[in-house]
């Protein structure tokens, strides 16, 4: 297996492109399932999941072409309902073909997803969602089935937790339900809102876009459609908080500051300088006169759902408070089990102690933190662990890098375009 090394302690300085959201490009995928046709997707990220996305739509029975950065998908044929285990145990995403089979086949059997290392992640609030539709699921070795039993028929859904793939889910069973749909508590995330527009441009009727409270209206036909996918505001904060772990300045383009609001906050509380444009964050840590970068102060975090601290930005900021001035808290309350980058970076000599759902974070000094080898567990712990040891004395060696290739399209040729001395070498 592939690693990667590093050689940190160095200011990055230039600009790096960010591409398509994976937490968009996912959904907009499945979405291609809703109506038989050729749709063309923009912006499309080439990764580790959306190679796994269209995989099982081809297993479904469409057909597909990437040019570069747009895909080329026709589900004209569709002749199968079932995403099978070997795909899904690699990406748990694959539960968002479940409402778009509801609605296109009236059955789908999907593999439970099962577990991954930052939790147990139940999709029982998508399955109560389909029920309430009018559907029937049962859970039979391994894989959920559900089946429409007349018609799906609009209804009132409730999250007792703004689930973002349940909320996606939901709302492509709903498209075509007879009568009205009412999701409550829905998620509100920028790549839900991707969603509802491909979904709107196919003939969908959804009022309610960027709230937490989605009607839709059924439709008797909906027509494929051509979308672009959303910048990736995970990546493009995930560059943003390595620029203020290393010191210097990037300029992050092709992006969408307004999807980080908190994050960017957060960043100039802890004393960072970030500017922001329609498509761009400059983001800059100064460096004394020697490359060494300042100091920064230590900030407190709670994840929340959107527009809250994201979850998928926890580990890297963390990254960042382990060399900072004073105490950072880190609280994370989305999932019981993201904490899998402490030990880690621990190695480096962080001091990091865990309080159950609480991260205590002791900032230690600039350049206190020296390169070991560490191992990356999932997909944003990795990126944690290149935030870290871009930042460290020395050379940092990360195994079990499959995980960050699942997130992050071409990461090491991005970080060494702008002063990284980082490489991936074979394992
Ligand atoms: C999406 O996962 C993202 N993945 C995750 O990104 C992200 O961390 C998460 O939303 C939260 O923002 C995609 O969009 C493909 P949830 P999702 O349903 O939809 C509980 C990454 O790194 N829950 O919003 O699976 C759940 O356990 C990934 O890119 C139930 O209990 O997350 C969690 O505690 C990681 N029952 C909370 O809700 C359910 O049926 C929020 O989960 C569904 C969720």
């Amino acid at each position: 297996m592939d690693k990667i090394q590093i050689n940190g302690g160095r200011p990055l300085q230039g600009s790096i492109k960010v591409s398509g959201a994976k937490n968009a490009a996912l959904p907009l995928l499945a979405a291609t399932i809703l109506a038989p046709g050729t749709y063309t997707l923009h912006n499309v990220p080439d990764l580790r999941d959306t190679r796994t996305m269209l995989m099982l739509l081809q297993t479904l029975g469409a057909s597909w072409e990437r040019s570069g950065s747009s895909v080329q998908i026709n589900t004209a044929d569709l002749t199968g309902a079932e995403a099978p285990y070997d795909l899904v145990k690699t990406m748990r995403a694959s539960v968002l073909v479940l409402g778009p089979l509801l609605t296109r086949a009236g059955c789908a059997r999907v593999s439970l997803p099962g577990g991954c290392a930052i939790g147990a992640r139940p999709i029982n609030f998508h399955l109560r969602g389909f029920e309430q539709l009018g559907a029937v699921t049962r859970l039979e070795s391994g894989y959920v089935e559900a089946r429409v039993q007349d018609e799906l028929t609009g209804n009132t859904v409730y999250f007792d937790i703004p689930s973002v793939t349940g909320t996606e889910n939901v709302l492509m069973a709903s498209v075509k339900a007879t009568g009205v749909t009412t999701i409550r508590n829905a998620a509100k995330e920028p790549e839900v809102s991707n969603l509802v527009d491909m979904l709107t441009a196919m003939g969908a009727k959804i009022e309610g876009r960027n709230t937490d409270c989605l009607t839709v209206t059924g439709v008797t036909s909906l027509q494929a459609t051509e979308a672009t996918i959303i910048p990736d505001r995970i990546e493009a904060g995930t560059y943003a908080i390595a620029v203020g772990a290393t010191g210097g300045e990037l300029e992050i383009t092709q992006c969408d500051p307004s999807h980080l609001p908190v994050l960017i906050e957060k960043l100039r509380a802890a004393g960072m300088e970030i500017a922001t444009g329609k498509k761009s964050i400059i983001a800059s840590c100064p460096v004394n006169s020697r490359g060494e970068r300042c100091s920064l102060q230590a900030v407190n975090i709670t994840t929340m759902p959107y527009p809250g601290f994201p979850t998928d930005l926890q580990a890297q900021f963390m990254a960042l408070m382990i060399q900072c001035n004073g105490t950072s808290i880190i609280h994370e309350t989305i999932f019981e089990n993201r904490f899998m980058h402490v030990a880690e970076l621990q190695r480096l000599g962080a001091k990091i102690n865990i309080d159950g759902a609480t991260a205590i974070v002791n900032g230690i000094a600039r350049n206190n933190l020296f390169a070991a080898p560490m191992m990356a567990t999932d997909l944003r712990a990795s990126a944690s662990l290149v935030v870290a040891g871009l930042a460290a004395s020395g050379t940092t060696e990360i195994t079990r890098i499959y995980h960050l290739e699942r997130g992050y399209e071409n990461m090491v040729e991005k970080l060494s375009q702008v002063g990284a001395k980082i490489k991936q070498v074979a394992g």
